[in-house]
């Protein structure tokens, strides 16, 4: 289903067509996780069957709350949330309320969500929900790799269940927490070594692409069509990135935390709008939903993708050899996005959930 055959109208509420792609989202929102969950809600061809959280962005509380408060903004309390790792597995917790706010959303504020996430753990949700339908559903991680560590250890057949595995994470270039490491890596490579190394073929939408995803000052104009979805959700989520103040200046230049002007595409997009004109916030963890539902927006190549656990300045780098030979790659990186078609596609999509539809207040 590409944006142009998009039909307007509510998604949510609405049963997924039987040609919808089943998808399980296991994130730590964070506030373009929050926006990844109203994608896959709002998409026609995407069905939305289960979400797992982990601590990241903020803690596991946190992102709970967060993942059960979209969900019902979105228009779909009825999928299923379980929580999941409350730190990685080996190091210290690292969170980015610096980036993602206190509450994890930014400058949002949802109403409390209603329901409770499931009794079972993140782990058996997802080996449950995948072995039940096995080849059906494509799984997504869009926050650090513990969970889905401790799912492929636990049973490792997961890796032959699943229709495909797409992460936002990585990165073939350099870094946005240190020169070499991606955040969701970074804060986990222990986990995500075991990850790339489990046997399946890993979709790695990294920073590469999903840097060029920034909502610019006419993305987010186009969001203000958008009912109580682009005023409540993405317009303060946007706004509320480094609690929409400049970001401080000690992170690597072209990254959304970059001083203004060192950031790519200076003087685009209109002053004075959230994430300024220059250092629009991008929307990483959209990207991966939106290349399982139009693949055709990305280029990807495959790779042998192996992740550093011991560098002193390297620890959390997705080390990505594009020539490695056919039978030693273990990933398909994706290295171009349409971005304009992106945003047509995110903004038809998103036109479809039912808050858009609402002016509320
Ligand atoms: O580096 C970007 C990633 O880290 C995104 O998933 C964002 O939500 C944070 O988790
Ligand atoms: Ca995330």
């Amino acid at each position: 289903v590409t944006a142009s055959q998009l039909s307007p109208g509510p998604a949510s509420g609405q049963p997924a067509p039987a040609s919808a792609q089943k998808v399980f989202l296991d994130c730590d929102p964070g506030i373009d996780d929050a926006f990844a969950i109203v994608f896959a809600c709002g998409h026609p061809g995407l069905d939305l069957c289960g979400v797992t959280t982990v601590a990241g962005n903020v803690s596991l509380a946190r992102t709970t709350a967060n993942a059960l408060a979209v969900l019902e903004f979105a228009g779909r309390p009825e999928v299923p949330v379980a929580a999941g790792s409350v730190r990685p597995l080996l190091r210290p917790p690292v969170e980015a309320r610096q980036v993602h706010g206190e509450s994890g959303l930014g400058g949002a504020r949802l109403p409390d969500a209603q329901g409770r996430p499931t009794d079972e753990h993140a782990i058996d949700l997802l080996i449950d929900t995948v072995g039940a339908s096995p080849g059906e559903i494509a799984l997504v991680a869009t926050g650090p790799l513990t969970n889905i560590a401790l799912a492929v250890r636990r049973h490792p057949r997961l890796v032959s269940q699943v229709a495909d595995f797409v992460i936002m994470g990585g990165s073939a270039s350099r870094g946005n927490v240190t020169p070499a490491a991606e955040f969701n890596i970074a804060s986990d490579p222990e986990a995500a070594a075991i990850v790339f190394g489990a046997g399946w073929r890993v979709t790695m939408v990294g920073l590469d692409v999903t840097r060029q995803a920034r909502a610019t000052g006419a993305v987010q104009e186009r969001m203000r069509g958008l009912g109580r979805l682009g005023r409540d959700l993405l317009l303060p989520g946007l706004g509320g990135y480094y609690g929409g103040e400049a970001a401080p200046a000690h992170v690597s230049p072209g990254d959304e935390a970059a001083p203004a002007h060192l950031r790519p595409g200076a003087g685009e997009g209109a002053p004075g709008v959230a994430g300024g004109a220059d250092g629009s916030p991008p929307v990483h963890d959209v990207c991966a939903l939106a290349l399982v539902a139009e693949p055709g927006l990305f280029g990807c190549l495959p790779a042998r993708v192996e992740v550093e656990t011991a560098g002193r300045l390297t620890s959390g780098m997705t080390v990505t050899d594009f020539r490695a030979p056919g039978e030693a790659c273990n990933a398909l990186v994706a290295t171009s996005i349409d971005v304009p078609g992106f945003w047509d596609l995110v903004l038809a999509t998103y036109a479809r959930v039912p808050a858009a539809q609402d002016p509320g207040r």
